[in-house]
C-alpha cells in the first residue's frame, strides 16, 4: 500500500503512526511537502519544495547496518534507469550526483518496526545559500524535469528487493557501486584522518590512519 500525501509534517511519522496501527511490511507513504522533515544526526531536511519527493517505508525487519547500505543501491538503481544519471553512493547512505548530495537516507526504529526515511531532490532549480554547495536534484542536473510518482513507485519497489538480499550481496553490490569504500583519502567527523580500506562483515567503514585500522560506526565521511 503507498499513501500518497500533498503535504505533512514528516513521513516518517505518518509512516510511524501506520505501524503503529499494524500495517505490513512494505508499506509506504509519499509527500510533495514536509513542514518538520527529519535528517541524520538531528538535522532537518529541507522540504519545503515541491520539487522534492519524501518517501517513509515500513520495513519489518532487524535492524542491521547494511540495511542503510542497501537503500542507496536501490535509489541509485532507479535513478540510474529512470533518470538515466550516474550516481556514487557515499558511505553510508547519501547519494551523490557530480559531487552533490541527490538523495539522503535516515532508517528509524518505531512501534516496534523500523521506518526508512527516502529524501529525494527531483524538481528544484535551486536551494537556499546554506544548502546550494552541498546539494543538487535532478532537475538542475539533468536540464528537464522527472516524474516525481514513478520515482517513488520505483524507489520503493527497488528498496523492498535490495532490503531482502543477503547481507554478503549487499556488502559486494555497495562495494562495486561506490568509491568510498576502498582507497579514498577521507575526514571521519573533523578528526579521524586517512585512507578507506573496505567495509567489515557488517558494512562499517575501514578507515587506515597513520597509527591503526580503525572501524567507522557512524558520522560524516567527507573528502580531504
Ligand atoms: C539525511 O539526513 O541525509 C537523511 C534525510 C532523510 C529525509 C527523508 S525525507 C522522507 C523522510 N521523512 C523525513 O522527515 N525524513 C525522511
Amino acid at each position: 500500500m503507498i499513501v500518497r500525501l500533498h503535504q505533512t509534517a514528516s513521513t516518517m511519522k505518518d509512516a510511524a503512526a501506520l505501524a503503529h496501527e499494524g500495517k505490513p511490511h512494505g508499506t509506504a507513504v509519499i509527500a510533495d511537502i514536509q513542514t518538520a522533515g527529519i535528517g541524520r544526526h538531528g538535522h532537518a531536511w529541507h522540504s519545503d519544495d515541491l520539487g522534492g519527493l519524501y518517501i517513509s517505508i515500513i520495513l519489518r525487519l532487524e535492524i542491521a547496518p547494511t540495511l542503510t547500505l542497501a537503500l542507496g543501491l536501490a535509489v541509485q538503481r532507479a535513478l540510474n534507469d529512470l533518470a538515466q544519471v550516474s550516481t556514487d553512493l557515499r558511505w553510508p547512505n547519501d547519494v551523490m550526483l557530480n559531487e552533490r548530495k541527490v538523495a539522503g537516507i535516515l532508517v528509524q526504529a518505531a512501534e516496534g518496526a523500523l521506518i526508512a526515511g527516502i529524501g529525494l531532490n527531483v524538481n528544484q532549480s535551486a536551494f537556499p545559500p546554506d544548502l546550494a554547495e552541498i546539494a543538487t536534484s535532478l532537475k538542475i542536473e539533468t536540464g528537464s524535469e522527472h516524474p516525481k510518482d514513478a520515482l517513488a513507485d520505483r524507489i520503493i519497489a527497488e528498496s523492498l528487493r535490495y532490503v531482502a538480499l543477503t547481507k554478503q550481496e549487499i556488502l559486494s553490490r555497495f562495494e562495486r557501486n561506490s568509491t568510498w569504500p576502498k582507497g579514498k583519502a577521507v575526514e571521519v567527523d573533523g578528526h579521524i584522518r586517512g585512507t578507506t580500506a573496505g567495509l567489515d562483515e557488517n558494512g562499517f567503514l575501514l578507515v587506515r590512519t597513520p597509527e591503526k585500522l580503525e572501524t567507522i560506526i557512524a558520522g560524516g565521511v567527507r573528502t580531504l
